[in-house]
């Protein structure tokens, strides 16, 4: 290891257990460490700056300088810090936003439940299915059904539901509640010459199979993000939720919509649910809702599921679920006023503006000979790396080719995430200009570019 004195690297180093990252490389390699935000922009402590090419992770809608969410946050802050929303206590933003939301939603809600993150919304969801179903008399309808490469967080009911083994190895996690069943990936998953429409109608059945061989009787709810973000950016196949809810009302499934990265414009809709066509029964969305920059999530229920939970609570003295900092008041501030901004400078017009131009440059990265298929909905994007474009052939994971490309990138000032399956993302700020998504994809071009002019070399190198 390199002597890095007494710097915030070897502070970092000694002191801050990272999220998902490898820790023993980490030893080495050191943090970096980001200092400024203006717009799109980044800035680390060398001064140099790059395009939040991920929004961060997937969330700071706004871009990371937006004054009129600094102030709502120091103005309640000076107000009333803190309160909480325990027996029956309340704050304005909190009943101010629980409002804005349900006008906003994609189907009548009945109630909107805060928590701190999408994991906890998540798990909140699951709770409150499981006290739902007991409130109704259906006592052994208690599993979830979530899909392979889905991500619904890390915490123990939501790290269950997602379907990415990283999230789960030796943490001995899925438990027992959740089956996965198949991604809607039509690029990997299709047969061939099989439509998206089959395609589509292929994975409902799967569902079906699975829901009646667990017993329709034990299966509570399913649970899809409408694009799967953290799993390499799936978009759903034609037909795909239309096909899937038919059997969900069949045997009486709910319908949970992990809206945590498509809530609030990013799929050129309010609601990847708008884009989509998802009813959903249960509604879980965080991240956009403040912008990210103070943590705030958020649960929509329907007033079905509400009376359920009501009639419960009657009968046991109170609802029994909730967090200290359910509904936050500087947090709800700062989520109503991204609300009230999406409204008042029309954002969503603005994604839906900007839009086609940004899916064009996603687009346009298929022509590149390392890109298998490059695919995107509104505002958000990935590419799929492949050593043979014809075959669809994969590279070695070993040789982390999306991970190299992810480094290229940031040379080249653009931060963007490699997932599993040599898969680049791009998600960036919703305030994007046209000339700043040229200027995010002339970057990933030039990174991209350099990594295969490495490849050839090695390549070359080999063969001699
Ligand atoms: C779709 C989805 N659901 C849930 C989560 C978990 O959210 P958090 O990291 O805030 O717990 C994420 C995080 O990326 C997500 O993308």
């Amino acid at each position: 290891m390199t002597d890095r004195g007494n710097s915030a690297e070897s502070r970092d180093i000694a002191h801050y257990l990272h999220p998902y990252t490898n820790l023993a490389t980490h030893e080495h390699t050191g943090p970096h460490v980001l200092t400024r935000g203006r717009g799109v922009y980044v800035t680390d402590e060398s001064g140099k700056e790059y395009i939040e090419g991920l929004a961060g992770l997937w969330c700071a809608s706004f871009g990371f300088s937006e004054e009129e969410l600094v102030k709502a946050a120091t103005e309640q802050l000076r107000t009333l810090p803190y309160y909480h929303g325990f027996a029956g206590k309340s704050v304005h933003p909190a009943i101010d936003l629980a409002e804005l939301l349900k006008e906003i939603a994609p189907v009548p809600f009945s109630k909107v439940f805060f928590a701190n993150s999408g994991s906890e919304a998540n798990d909140s969801a699951v709770k409150m299915v499981w006290y739902f179903n007991n409130a109704r008399g259906k006592t052994k309808k208690k599993k979830f059904i979530s899909r392979l490469r889905g991500y619904h967080g890390v915490t123990v009911a939501s790290g269950s539901l997602t379907g990415l083994p990283y999230a789960q190895a030796d943490f001995d996690l899925p438990l027992d509640f959740v089956r996965h069943t198949m991604t809607p990936d039509y690029y990997r998953g299709a047969e061939d010459g099989e439509s998206e429409e089959g395609f589509a109608s292929r994975c409902a059945q799967a569902l079906e199979d699975m829901i009646l061989e667990e017993g329709a009787d034990t299966v509570a709810a399913f649970i899809a993000e409408p694009v799967m973000g953290a799993g390499g950016v799936i978009i759903p196949p034609k037909t795909y939720f239309e096909k899937v809810q038919v059997v969900l009302k069949k045997y009486d499934v709910l319908m949970i919509a992990d809206e945590v990265i498509c809530g609030f414009g990013r799929t050129g809709n309010m609601w990847g649910s708008q884009t989509f066509g998802i009813k959903p029964d249960i509604l879980t969305c965080a991240k956009a809702l403040s912008s990210a920059y103070l943590p705030i999530s958020a649960v929509m229920i329907t007033e079905e599921i509400y009376q359920g939970l009501r009639g419960n609570s009657e009968k046991l003295g109170l609802f029994g679920h909730g967090y200290t900092y359910s509904a936050h008041p500087a947090c709800a501030a700062v989520a109503l006023r991204a609300q009230q901004l999406m409204q008042e400078r029309d954002v969503l017009g603005h994604v839906q503006a900007m839009a086609p131009h940004f899916q064009a440059r996603v687009a346009k990265m298929n022509e590149h000979a390392l890109v298998g298929q490059a695919r995107g909905v509104g505002l958000i994007g990935s590419v799929e790396i492949v050593a043979d474009k014809e075959t669809k052939r994969s590279y070695d994971a070993a040789a982390k080719i999306g991970a190299l490309i992810q480094n290229a990138a940031q040379e080249h000032g653009l931060i963007t995430r490699a997932m599993p399956g040599d898969i680049l993302g791009f998600c960036p700020p919703l305030v994007i200009s046209s000339e700043e998504i040229d200027e995010l994809f002339d970057r990933f071009t030039r990174a991209i570019d350099e990594v295969e002019r490495q490849l050839k070399q090695e390549g070359a190198t080999a063969a001699q």
